[in-house]
Order: structure tokens, then sequence, then C-alpha cells
């Protein structure tokens, strides 16, 4: 079976019209048949709103004929005027048959797949900064985004070890499968910008989460996918291979060719 990753498409970024999003749909469309995939996985941030997501991954899996997963990036909660509670617009989505979270999906006898968002902790931020420090979310005349556009219930550390335990509690009914495990926020410090840096001493605190530190070592977790940082890059230690399959902006591409960038953040595994 070949499962292709990707993430962090923002088909919404810079023009959310009608023919641009076909531009993106298209481009996806293209690279699933090219490179034969039988299921796609999607690791969170298509776009900045619900309908958009849900529609996007709608359209993908008619038009390739595939099944798709996904779990929501920050950016898919995201709302413009906070009238909601951002717990409802994650329910909407785990509501949703092709959404991972609280719902695992078994491959088969060896194999299944888990996924959450999952929420960053402050742990990946450089120590000079205080907890009380980071939690105001801006720094150098900047706003970590997510403070204007998402309202958890609790703090930005308990919403991370609420969604490990929910991680936990679908790997709980998995045991003997080996797992592929997918979030949108990083796991691994590896994938955290490098420090010392100006800006991202400070923000990496919104990247990553060390609660899954514990998970790697009580699961067997085979694959680890990620989105987030914008980064295309994968690592094996160990047993675990982990996979950064970022799309990302279009001002972070090598070139002006959608089809190609597409091609580049594809990531294909075998299993
Ligand atoms: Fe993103």
């Amino acid at each position: 079976m070949r499962i292709g990753i990707i993430s962090d498409l923002h088909i919404d970024r810079y023009n959310n019209s009608v023919e641009n999003i076909h531009l993106y749909e298209d481009a996806l469309v293209e690279e699933i048949q090219n490179r034969q995939i039988d299921m796609l996985l999607i690791a969170g941030d298509i776009s900045n709103s619900y309908e958009l997501t849900m529609d996007f991954i709608h359209t993908i899996s008619k038009e390739s004929g595939i099944e798709i997963k996904f779990v929501p990036g920050n950016h898919d909660l995201w709302q413009s005027d906070l009238t909601k509670n951002t717990e409802e617009i994650l329910q909407r989505y785990a509501d949703q048959s092709e959404c991972l979270v609280r719902q695992p999906y078994i491959i088969n006898d060896d194999w299944a797949i888990v996924g959450h968002t999952g929420w960053y902790d402050y742990s990946y931020a450089s120590g000079r900064f205080s907890y009380e420090r980071l939690s105001r979310r801006a720094y150098y005349g900047g706003t970590w985004q997510d403070k204007e556009h998402v309202d958890w219930s609790y703090s930005d550390d308990i919403m991370s070890k609420n969604f490990a335990d929910d991680v936990r509690d679908d790997l709980a009914g998995l045991e003997g499968r080996k797992i592929i495990l997918v979030t949108h926020i990083v796991t691994n410090t590896n994938f955290r910008v490098p420090m010392p840096h100006r800006l991202f001493d400070y923000y990496n605190a919104f990247i990553g989460t060390s609660d899954f530190d514990e998970i790697y070592d009580d699961y067997d977790i085979r694959y680890s996918i990620m989105g987030h940082v914008h980064f295309r890059h994968s690592l094996t230690e160990g047993s675990i291979t982990y996979i950064c399959p970022c799309l990302g902006y279009k001002r972070e591409w090598r070139t002006d060719d959608i089809r190609t960038e597409m091609g580049n953040s594809m990531y294909v595994i075998e299993i």
C-alpha cells in the first residue's frame, strides 16, 4: 500500500478565489495519480476556514477516488471573530469521517493510523524566557496569530497535555499494531527552528510539544508525520521515521510552479 503524505497546503493564503483553489486541487490530484497513491494523509493547515478545508478534502477525495485522512492544523481551527470556543470547531472536524482526531484508522492487522492536531506547550523555546513571558505570545513587535484566532478553554500547555492524552487513549486500543502517527504540531525537537535565532528563540514556543516523548517510548510508532514548521525534511531515530512534508507558503517555494512544489513536498511511505 502506498500512502502519500503532505501538509500545510494553505490554499487560501494569498487568494481564496475558486480559480486559485482549483490550482491546488488540480495539482494535488495530478500528483496522487502520478505517484499511484492508495491513500493520502494531510497533517493540517489546509486553509483558514472550516468550510474551505472540508470542501477541499471532499473534492480531492472525489476527483482522485482515494481515501483521504487528515488532522486539522492551527489555521484550520481559526475564526476571524472568535464567536465560538475552539473546542467546538475541533469537534466539528472530529465528527467528519475523514478526520483522525479521536478516530484512529485501522489499515489491517499490522498497521493503524492515529492522529491529532496536538498543541504546543512552550517547551521548545529558549530557556531564557519565563512561562509568563511566553504566554503573552508577542515578541519583537509581532504577535503569534493563534492569540487572535484561537480560543481554547485552557492554557496552551494544558491543551497540549489533553491532546496527548487523547492520542494515548486511541493507542491503547491498538496494541500489537505498528502505528503511523499524524500531528500538526511538531513532536521532535530536531524539527524546531535552529537556535540561537533572533525570533525563534521565542517563537519556537509555539512550534512543538514534549508531551509525546513518553508516547514514543510506550508504543510502536514507526512513522511520525508532522506539519506546522513548513520544513520538508525527514529523520530516522531508531525505529521511528519523522517526516515533515510541508508545501508551505508560495513565498517559501523554490519555484513558481505549483506542480513542482507539490511533487517535491509530497512524501510516499510504503507499507
Ligand atoms: Fe502552516
